[in-house]
Parts: structure tokens; sequence; C-alpha cells
């Protein structure tokens, strides 16, 4: 039975209105060839000049086009905002939700039959696929790929993970400032988001393990023609899914979503996209428990040897068979008949995979890290979990027992941190307070805390530092982060005090204070909220429904599928793989 395309219902009708939308849409110069019942694709674009990493957008339009129009489709682009994660302030963490809404009612508003969704920056990923997840139209995404390696000084250099390193050796006087200036031509060559695994790498990959993209998709770098050609190829295979009505409601289920979990793990993949998952399972009806990430990261072993937990970056590891190369490696723990967008599954799409650098993408069986990079924190400072990346950690750290020298908020940082009468050393725990979903607000990437200036300027590389706040998918070292509940709504964070102990046990999962319980409890008893940082606007919209960092951090009222009758729980995760 031939497919009912719902763009019938604007071009399809003989009456007043029908007339209207062809003969409107005709003021663009079509044909009435167009609206002879051929499926209308849209093509989701987060193209900015705003956001270098998808500056590049609007060619790769041009080439699903081609693919569309090939196919017997009718293509027409349209924009959403974009959330380029270096100009946007104060973080496009406040953002992601608006423009998963934006995408959402974008694809359900208009005529469109199925949709292409062009990403690549770190937020625009999952916002597209969240509201791509609530629409539930047919859709494929093309992520943009990463930008070319950096080059400086004859040496690869990694956006984002590198520029740390150097600024943190400018600060200590081991660079100079000419140097500094040098490298800023050299880091970002092209378009195309960070070519470290960062977010939006990590961001991108898992969209492929979710089966959303055509096989190799994910890591094609952004320069290259191959970029292109599979957009070109996505363009022609979503023509074929409206006629198949393959849905996102079909491909992102509990094992898919598990086969993402799976291979963020081996990718040594960002902490940031545990909150993306959690958001994205929770718009299928599904609630993530953190405990799963846990088991799962603990039966992963980390192959990819990349920036910030290996030494490659993104190009070498597409030209060493990138994320089909590495699911293939891990291919017996992952839910291989899990559908995908090409209509196949994910093991048959894997199944002729190849690895060709083994020093890029290690064999199962000789891993870069015997467990996976995430691990998941309890105790009496995070009763809802929080998050440490081990594989970017300091191993002599990762047992570790501090004193907090504590922050309020990010401007106490900046005031303080340098002072030299600090009263700070290697073994203190810095702890940063209000950096989390509404005390920030929009749970920013501050949880990088720098090391103070007087311990750097000592040889001091590394510390234990924790926050309630996220840290950008480049960054390195012993970093609690998503601590929660956070302090802006009462959680034992809140109310840690300079001096207190601080015990870190990563093998053990445990984040403790070490403050007599009754203490605790007294302190909680005589906290008050802070003042909401905004009363009117989207700000107030936010602050009124955002939830907390394990529970994906979306809307309380974006979570789950319309139904007539309203809202209904979440289910809990099934846990079929374990
Ligand atoms: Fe866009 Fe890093 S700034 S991915």
């Amino acid at each position: 039975m031939a497919t009912i395309l719902r763009s019938r219902d604007w071009f399809g009708k003989d009456d007043r209105w029908g007339l209207a939308h062809r003969a409107w849409l005709r003021a663009e110069g079509f044909s009435e060839r167009v609206f002879a019942g051929k499926p209308v694709i849209g093509i989701c674009n987060s193209w900015s000049e705003l956001n270098n990493c998808n500056a590049h957008l609007r060619q790769v339009a041009e080439a699903v086009k081609r693919g569309v129009w090939e196919a017997g489709g009718f293509p027409l682009e349209f924009p959403t905002i974009s959330l380029g994660e270096m100009l946007m302030k104060p973080t496009t963490m406040l953002y992601r939700n608006l423009m998963a809404m934006d995408v959402e009612e974008c694809i359900r508003a208009y005529p469109l039959d199925g949709v292409v969704l062009l990403c690549g920056c770190d937020k625009t990923t999952p916002a597209q696929l969240l509201g791509a997840a609530s629409a539930d139209v047919p859709a494929i995404m093309v992520p943009g790929g990463p930008m070319l390696r950096g080059m400086w000084q004859g040496a690869e250099f990694g956006a984002g993970t590198d520029i740390r390193r150097l600024w943190d050796d400018v600060r200590a006087g081991r660079r100079s400032e000419e140097e500094w200036c040098e490298v800023e031509s050299c880091v970002s060559r092209s378009a195309g988001h960070c070519n470290v695994m960062g977010t939006a790498s990590t961001m991108a990959s898992l969209v492929e393990a979710l089966g959303m993209t055509l096989p190799g998709a994910a890591d094609i770098p952004a320069a290259d023609s191959r970029r292109l050609a599979i957009a070109e190829e996505s363009g022609r295979r979503i023509v074929a899914m409206v006629n198949e009505e393959l849905r996102p409601s079909r491909i992102l289920t509990a094992q898919a979503i598990e086969n993402a979990i799976r291979l963020q793990m081996a990718l040594g993949g960002s902490t940031n996209a545990l909150v993306h998952l959690v958001a994205i399972a929770g718009r299928v009806d599904l609630e993530l428990p953190l405990t799963l990430y846990d088991e799962i990261s603990h039966t992963t072993p980390v192959l990819a040897n990349v920036k910030p937990s290996g030494k490659y970056l993104m190009e070498d590891f597409s030209y060493a068979g990138g994320v089909p190369a590495v699911l293939k490696e891990i291919s017996s723990l992952l839910h291989r008949e899990a559908l995908t967008v090409n209509g196949r599954t994910l093991g048959e799409n894997i199944a002729r995979a190849a690895c060709y650098n083994r020093d890029v993408i290690k064999p199962f069986g000789q891993p870069l890290y015997p467990e996976g990079g995430t691990v998941v924190l309890w105790g009496n400072l995070a009763p809802h979990g929080a998050v440490i990346k081990q594989s970017a950690s300091s191993p002599h750290l990762l047992k570790h027992k501090g004193r907090a020298v504590v922050f309020e908020n990010n401007q106490d940082l900046l005031a303080r941190l340098d002072d030299p009468n600090l009263e700070v050393d290697e073994q203190s725990v810095l702890v940063l307070k209000h950096a989390g979903p509404k005390g920030a607000p929009g749970m920013p990437e501050w949880g990088h805390l720098p090391i103070p200036a007087k311990l750097l300027k000592a040889g001091v590389k590394d510390m234990v530092r924790l926050s309630d706040a996220r840290i950008s998918g480049t960054s390195f070292g012993t970093i609690v982060v998503h601590v929660s509940p956070e302090a802006a709504v009462g959680g034992p964070l809140a109310v840690v005090r300079n001096g207190d102990e601080i015990e870190l046990d990563v093998p053990g999962k445990r984040l403790e204070l070490r403050v007599p319980e009754g203490e605790i409890a007294k302190r909680l008893a005589q906290w008050q909220a802070p003042a909401p940082h905004y009363q009117r606007g989207y700000g107030r919209l936010f602050l009124d429904h955002i939830l907390q960092a394990h529970e994906g951090c979306d809307f309380d009222f974006l979570r789950g599928r319309d139904r007539e009758n309203g809202q209904t729980p979440l289910k809990r995760f099934p846990n079929p793989g374990l």
C-alpha cells in the first residue's frame, strides 16, 4: 500500500488553501511538477556564520538536495537557531532545549514527509536528535565532520585539549606570549567541529551507533569530498525512508541507546554524552538510570587512542577506519539486531568494517584502558550521582583525600584562583558551586577549574576538582562533574566549607564529604535558595522547567511522547543486554 504523505494535506487539495499553498511556494520558481506526489524532504540546517563548526553546511545541504531530487523527492532547506560553542554565552547548554523545540516544531508545522538534519558543533547534534525523536517523522542525520588537524611548530595540535595545555604553560612561564599569539592561526584550519574526541565528535559517533546516520558518516573530515558524497547518499536514502515509513521511533530503541553508550565508552568519549543520551531516552519514554551507564562502562574497553584520552586526532581516527571499525571491534557487546536508517541492522552495517591503523584503534584484546572512560560516582556528596572521565584523569589521583578549597561561584573562582595568598596545595580539592543547570544557569563547561598559578609554577600538572558544572569533551585531568543535585537546589554540595575533607574513590565509585551526617543535616537545614537568575523570557521558562543532570537537563514538559491523554510516566529502562 502506498504511503500517505502528510505533505498532501498542504499541496494535494483542490480547494482555496491547496491552491494558496502551491501558489505561494511557486514564488520560489518551482514548476507544478514538484507537487505531483513527490515526498517533501526538509533539510534542517544549523548553518550559521556565528558557528564556525557548521559554516560549511550550506554546501552539504546542496549535496543532500542532489540526492533528494535524484530519488524523486522535493527538497526544501530551512534554518533553525544554531548553537556555536565558542561564541554563545553563557553556554550553548542553556539553549539546547530551545533548539530542540525549534527543530521539533518546524518539522511538525511544515509540510514535511521526511527530514535530513545537518549538525556539527556540540549541542546542535543532540538538539536535532531530541527534536526529531519527538516529531517522529522519518529522519536521517548528516554530521558536518571534524575540522582538519591543527598543526603548530611541526606537530599536531588538538582543538581545545592542546590549547588548555599551552595556556597552563603560558601561565607557568614555560611558553612565551609570542608563541601564544602564533598558535591562534594554527588551531582551527577549516570548517568542521573540534578535531579531538570532544563532545561534537562523540555525539556524531553516537548518532551513528544509534542508527540515525548512514554507516561511516560520523567522522569523515569536513573538508573531505566524501563528506559531500555521503550527504548526497543521505538525500537519496531519506526518500526511500519516507516510503518505508522508517521513523525515529523504530530506530531509537533501548537497544540502540545501549549501543550508543557502549560506543561512548569504547571511544573514551565526552561526559556530556551522558546528559544528552538520558534526555534522548526520556523523549522515547525511557528512564535511563546512571547505574546502567556504570555497568556498561565497567564492561567496555577504551579502544580509540584519540585526544583527550589518547594521542591522535579525529582525522587519524577516520583514516584508521573510524566508528565502523570500533563498532566491529566491540560487536560482541552490541545489540547487532538494532535497525538503522539504511534499513539494515547495525550488525549488517559493520560486518565488513576494517581497521587500518592498530595504534589509533586498538584491538579488543589489547585496549588503551581495560574499562570505559566514564565512571559514575555516588556518595553523600552526590546522592543522585556525579561523573568522572577516568581515562583522562591522573592515575595517582583516582583514590584521594584532600581538604576543600571552595569557590561559591565562577566569579568567586576567577577573582581568587590566582591570589598568591590562596590557601591551597596540591593535595587540596578545588570545589566550585552554583555552576549547575539552575545555578550557573545552563550548566556551563566550567568544571575544568584551572590549577592555581602558584601551583602551576611549582610544577603541579593535575589536582582533584569537583563541581555541579559540565566539562568540555576536550578537557583532561582528575575532574568530577555533574554533581547532582546541584548546589542551587540545595544539594549537599551547597554546604561544603573550606577545610572540609573530601574523599574521591574512583575504583570504589565513591564521592564522600567526610563531615558527620548530623553536621551536614544542620547545614542543610540552614541553607537558603539563591535568587533566580531570570524573571522573564526564555530564561524564566528554563529555570521553571529544567531537570537535573542525572535526568538529562531536559525540560520536564518535553519528556515522553505526545498522547491524547497527556504525558505518562517514563518506563524503566528494560536493560536488555545485561
Ligand atoms: Fe564547535 Fe568545538 S567549538 S565543536
